[in-house]
């Protein structure tokens, strides 16, 4: 553990791990505190960025004694993961937090605590607002979570920790313990391009990147001891991946396709203003790299694109993603769109709806403009109602919806290797799950219904697809390893 200013160290701490003889039950002793076996409540909301925080929260607790509980009644310990991005997702925590008020009435030993995007902002004003809430903690500072509980339960609650990782460079360790084929890696944090309506920057602060020689030894201890085949590099604006040590994401994928006993590797997310001439070789050449990209272009219209200071043009992003489609002809391509940016114009609206006729997403996020304080777009004067963004998106998904129906009529016949990740209950019946290389999920049936196949590499014949599902039938089942 590392310490970041908390006052109290858990790491200069001794832990003892004592076991009752008589019940056989564990407890860990750090310091004066005993820790006896209790339970962690998780809620997270937003971006793959923060579910993996919140992973890794969990893994560190596991060290205090912690074990993870879906039943809010049975947990002592209750965290929330926050993300500050739109409106929405910041009212659903609001209210779930002001909820968690009853449980601790009704159980006084109750701990809570706040981290994630809108703590780091708002956490001060938090703990000082919710009686309730004992501490805040901001995304820079996650891995001291056990400094922090261990506070708590010194004694010394309604504290907020929101500082900035200042340390030379961003080094972590993956930690996962789903023990799935699956893993997400981080490989740089931060952004340091100040969109116009994003709040990320200030969330979430600078780009870092790891070391590229630290994240390939760090895929390859995942390969070689937890039997991780698919690997997802995360960060807010990964093509920005290595600039502070001249290193590349191009690079990056290159080395990792070496590694034997990967299969697939997939990034996200993306800005199009770093799409190097490199990266898209890299999409036409590497064995392993995922045959989809998702490239945020927020709108089609370049006077928009101005004023959410997105440094590209429309004409760039289509040129964009004709270089890809030449590089990789199966490419699979989805993007981010907002609408009702301040002030947007009808032509400028429709210049989005024209901008998805000539890209041809396979999917998209459709999100309508959410002002976030701090941002630029905040301080513009807005005149658009929120009836008006609201119409807009609705459009807007109708007309996607049509498009993707076209596109993905062309699936059926198609043959697709997935790797199981589950099952999904389709009108009452139950289905096997998986997400192909191309990013698309395939729902089919077994051959029979004992069958399971969690985490099988299957074959599958797509026999009828509608805007949003594609089923299939099973073809080859190829067990847990592919050769
Ligand atoms: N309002 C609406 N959508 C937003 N996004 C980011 N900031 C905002 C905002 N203020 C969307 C963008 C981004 C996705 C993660 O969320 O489309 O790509
Ligand atoms: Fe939400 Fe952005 Fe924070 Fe992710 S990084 S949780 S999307 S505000």
């Amino acid at each position: 553990m590392t310490s970041s200013g908390l006052g109290v160290r858990t790491n200069d701490l001794k832990e003892e791990v004592i076991v009752d003889p008589t019940t056989g039950e564990k407890s860990v002793k750090v310091g004066d505190i005993n820790f006896p076996a209790r339970k962690v409540w998780m809620k997270t909301f937003g971006c793959q960025m923060n579910y993996h925080d919140s992973e890794r929260i969990l893994s560190h607790l596991k060290d205090l004694n912690f074990t993870h509980t879906e039943d809010l009644n049975n947990a002592d310990l209750v965290l929330f993961n926050t993300c500050a991005i739109r409106d929405l997702s910041n009212n659903k925590f609001y209210s779930q937090l002001g909820e968690i008020k009853h449980a601790k009435k009704k159980k006084n030993s109750l701990v809570v605590g706040v981290g994630g995007c809108v703590a780091q902002t708002e956490g001060k004003e938090l703990v000082k607002k919710y009686e309730h809430l004992d501490f805040a903690f901001g995304t820079d500072v996650i891995d001291t979570i056990n400094d922090m509980v261990y506070r708590v339960y010194a004694g010394d609650n309604k504290f907020t920790i929101n500082s900035w990782d200042r340390s030379e460079n961003f080094s972590i360790e993956t930690k996962i313990n789903h023990g799935t084929p699956q893993a997400f890696v981080n490989i740089i944090k931060g952004c340091n391009k100040y969109c116009s309506y994003c709040i990320v920057p200030y969330t979430r602060g600078k780009e870092r990147s790891r070391l590229k020689s630290e994240v390939v030894d760090d895929v390859r201890k995942l390969v070689e001891y937890q039997g991780v085949q698919e690997v997802t590099l995360l960060g807010q604006n990964v093509n920005s991946y290595g600039k502070e040590n001249n290193e590349s994401l191009a690079e990056l994928i290159t080395d990792l396709d070496q590694i034997n006993g990967l299969e697939l590797i997939r990034y996200t997310t993306s800005h199009p203003y770093d799409v190097s001439d490199e990266l898209i070789q890299v999409h036409g050449e590497s064995k392993k790299l995922s045959k989809h990209l998702h490239l945020p272009v927020q709108s089609g219209s370049n006077t928009v694109l101005e004023r959410m200071l997105r440094e590209y043009t429309m004409e760039h992003y289509l040129g964009l993603l004709d270089k890809l489609r030449k590089a990789q002809p199966e490419i699979v391509l989805s993007t981010d769109i907002i609408v009702g940016f301040v002030n947007e114009t009808q032509e400028e609206f429709e210049a989005t709806l024209d901008l998805l006729d000539k890209a041809q997403f396979d999917s998209i996020y459709s999100y309508a403009y959410s002002m976030r304080n701090k941002t630029r777009a905040s301080k513009m004067v807005d005149h658009l109602s929120d009836e008006v963004r609201g119409e807009r998106l609705r459009h807007l998904q109708k007309y996607q919806l049509g498009i993707q129906e076209k596109i993905r009529q062309g699936l059926v016949g198609q043959e697709f290797r997935v790797l199981v990740d589950g099952t999904s209950n389709m009108g009452g019946v139950k289905k096997w799950k998986g997400r192909t290389n191309c990013n698309r999920v395939v729902h089919f049936l077994p051959t029979n219904e004992e069958q399971n196949l969690l985490w099988n590499w299957v074959d599958v014949r797509v026999i009828s697809a509608t805007a949003l599902s594609c089923q299939g039938e099973l073809l080859h089942t190829l067990g847990r390893k592919l050769q």
